[in-house]
């Protein structure tokens, strides 16, 4: 087995479909993609499904070929390694979104693992996502250790939340509306209008992929099949219009206790989601409700007279933000407090190198890049990401070394500035 990276082909092409089928160079990287990511092999109809999606996302897709592959190995046209990119919004303050640049389905095949390839793919397609103008990439990742490298840092995450809902489960507030069980296979019709209520005015929020619908309602799961186990439920709001929902499986009767598990539990209001909540309590024959991905500031915990019936299971990061073009980015978003700060950055790839000084006024602010020798505050590529949309302290940064302070006290007018005017969340993973 070669380990040199001579015998390696770089191909970057839309995803595409030959009639209802993926194209030839389409099937073999979603062959890669599935072995990357531990799945079964796709069935003709589960590869045309995931190729459709791919399709309406305008997905770009990046394979290399090892033209080197010994004999018997899998065929030549199924990658070594695979890499995606598309545009969805991220929502960067209430009401402001700006076209992210989305990287996913990152694999690089076992045998051809620490050659560069991760490295050489990733510096490919952030330049050009910087030379066609995003002001930002995103990623969510399986492992926390590879990316900072590139320049991503963790903007938001993620509480996995378990609900006691027996008889200690009461809420304080009687929520507004009424909700209804519906067919699951109603939800990817109904989904997308809730979610961009929600995407709106959600800080941190990004738009989601062609494939959420079916996900969620289990319609066509991961590995390609229908999952008959999945329900659902909607909330109406007072004047009948459909303003959350919820889709769930029971955890099984080995489950102890007897448990509902929330596949995506998304609600353009929070007494939306309080009244979902209040729904999935009432279920018979199970006293505990689990969600992986919920809010970490969920209104839930403000609403439930016994708080301790929620405990948090796991903290997890979601959106991995990397910052392309400073002014832009900075430029972009709403602040809702006034004053000025500089700051140096330091960046491997060049995207995000400079000084700056960030002025903020009147609910906008602007980022400029300015010569001097002293800043305020020095970081790295990733710290800026981290910290963008405000959800990240700047003063931890600063107490752990991460934002390097020369001015007294800057890390703490940093984070005033950038302070969010919402807590930041994103409920979407790609
Ligand atoms: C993670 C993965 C994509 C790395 O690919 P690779 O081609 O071996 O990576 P490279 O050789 O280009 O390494 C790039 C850098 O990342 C580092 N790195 C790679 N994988 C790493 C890991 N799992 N943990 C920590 N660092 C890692 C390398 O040491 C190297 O560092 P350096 O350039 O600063 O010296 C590959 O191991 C993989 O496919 N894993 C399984 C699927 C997965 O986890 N995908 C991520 C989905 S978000």
């Amino acid at each position: 087995m070669s380990t040199s990276t001579q015998s390696l082909e770089f191909r970057t092409f839309p995803a595409a479909l030959d009639g209802d089928a993926p194209d030839a160079a389409t099937a073999g990287w979603l062959e890669a993609d599935m072995l990357g990511f531990l799945a079964r092999r796709p069935t003709s109809a589960h590869a045309a499904a995931m190729a459709a999606y791919l399709v309406e996302d305008g997905q770009s897709l990046t394979g290399v070929y090892d033209t080197a592959s010994p004999a018997h190995s899998l065929r030549p046209d199924i990658p070594v390694a695979t890499f995606a990119s598309f545009e969805k919004s991220l929502t960067v303050s209430p009401g402001v979104q700006i076209a992210a640049h989305l990287i996913s389905s990152v694999t690089v095949r076992a045998t051809h693992r620490r050659r560069g390839i991760l490295r050489r793919m990733m510096t490919d397609d952030l330049g050009r996502a910087a030379e066609a103008g995003y002001a930002v990439a995103a990623l969510t990742a399986s492992e926390a250790s590879i990316y900072r490298r590139f320049g991503f840092g963790t903007a938001t995450w993620v509480h996995d939340i378990a609900v006691q809902t027996d008889s200690r489960f009461e809420l304080t507030t009687t929520p507004a509306g009424h909700c209804a069980v519906v067919d699951p296979r109603d939800i990817p019709a109904l989904a997308p209008a809730v979610f961009d209520a929600f995407h709106a005015g959600q800080p941190g929020s990004i738009g989601r992929h062609a494939q959420y619908g079916d996900r969620i309602s289990g319609r066509v799961t991961e590995e390609g099949d229908e999952d008959r186990a999945r329900r659902a439920a909607v909330h109406y709001d007072e004047n009948g219009a459909v303003d959350g929902y919820v889709t769930y499986r029971f955890g099984g009767w080995e489950s102890r206790p007897h448990t509902i598990e929330v596949t995506d539990l998304v609600a353009a209001v929070p007494s939306a989601s309080l009244a979902l909540w209040q729904f999935l309590a009432s279920i018979d024959l199970s006293s505990r409700v689990t969600y992986s991905g919920g809010s970490p500031d969920d209104a839930l915990r403000w609403a439930l007279v016994d708080p301790r019936v929620l405990s948090v299971t796991n903290v997890e990061d979601r959106i991995w933000l990397r910052i392309l073009d400073p002014i832009a980015a900075f430029t972009a978003r709403g602040y809702s407090d006034s004053g000025s700060v500089s700051f140096r950055v330091v960046d491997e790839l060049g995207f995000a190198s400079g000084s700056f000084r960030l002025t903020t006024g009147s609910g906008s602010g602007a980022l400029e890049r300015i010569d001097d020798e002293h800043v305020d505050l020095e970081m790295d590529a990733w710290v800026l990401g981290a910290l963008y949309l405000g959800g990240a302290d700047a003063r931890v940064a600063a107490g752990a070394g991460a934002l390097r302070e020369f001015t007294p006290a800057a890390a703490s007018t940093l984070q005033r500035l950038l302070a969010p005017a919402a807590p930041v969340y994103a409920n979407t993973y790609f």
